[in-house]
């Protein structure tokens, strides 16, 4: 647009389209011998454009501003939560029940709970205990094969070793004592995997409470 057609578009009122149907006014404009009509949108085009414009700042205001309606991330977050809620509390009761013929008969047989308590044998227990689980002979742990549980032969004894420590006023093993996994490094879970675990590689010493 050069200098000239602005300036004659400047004596032009933005009201000055044409109102009657086939009526047909050009702006004063010209390039090139091409003119451009001054038409009124249609109205269906103008209630689009205003309903749309009104839709987006009821929805932003409704969803962002005051988030009166949960977006669907937060509804998907709710059923997780949920979902989690409902296996914590499972798992809670489970483990506030557990007992010796749980841990022998659903827990030391599960192979993905026995691999979980292996996994943490090798990263927690095996520096003391050794790989070969003789505690290199007895001297930095008990031995976790020769079928002496020092601190009780039931599983759920074993579980409570290793959850709670040496018992208080309990001397240890010249002098050095079980650490409260439980309380420190462990979940109750954890604990009860690593007491699957040691049940699974010591099945002769847990036979009795077979099922
Ligand atoms: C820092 C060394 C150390 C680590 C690490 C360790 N223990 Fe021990 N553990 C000991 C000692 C020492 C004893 C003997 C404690 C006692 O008699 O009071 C013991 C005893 C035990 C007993 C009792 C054995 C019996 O004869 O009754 C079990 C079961 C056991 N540990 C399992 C574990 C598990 C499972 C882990 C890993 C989560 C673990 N320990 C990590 C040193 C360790």
């Amino acid at each position: 647009m050069d200098k000239d057609s602005k300036q004659a578009d400047d004596g032009v009122k933005r009201a000055d389209y044409a109102t009657q149907k086939g009526e047909v006014i050009l702006r004063k404009h010209e390039y090139d011998g091409i003119q451009e009509y001054d038409q009124k949108l249609p109205n269906w085009w103008l209630v689009a454009l205003w309903a749309s414009i009104a839709a987006f700042l009821i929805y932003y205001t409704v969803y962002y501003t005051f988030n009166m309606v949960p977006s669907f991330a937060d509804s998907m977050d709710a059923k997780v939560e949920a979902v989690q809620e409902t296996r914590k509390k499972a798992l809670a009761e489970t483990l506030a029940n557990l007992d010796d013929s749980t841990l022998v008969n659903e827990w030391s047989t599960d192979a993905k709970i026995v691999a979980a308590g292996s996994e943490i044998y090798a990263s927690q227990c095996v520096a003391c205990h050794g790989a070969d689980y003789k505690a290199n002979g007895g001297i930095t742990g008990r031995a976790l094969d020769d079928g002496i549980w020092e601190h009780g032969s039931k599983p759920m004894d074993v579980f409570k070793i290793i959850n709670d420590g040496t018992p208080e006023g309990s001397p240890g093993l010249n002098n050095m004592k079980m650490e409260a996994w439980g309380k420190t490094k462990l979940s109750a879970k954890q604990v009860a995997e690593v007491t699957a675990f040691l049940i699974s590689i010591n099945p002769k010493d847990f036979a009795e409470y077979k099922k």
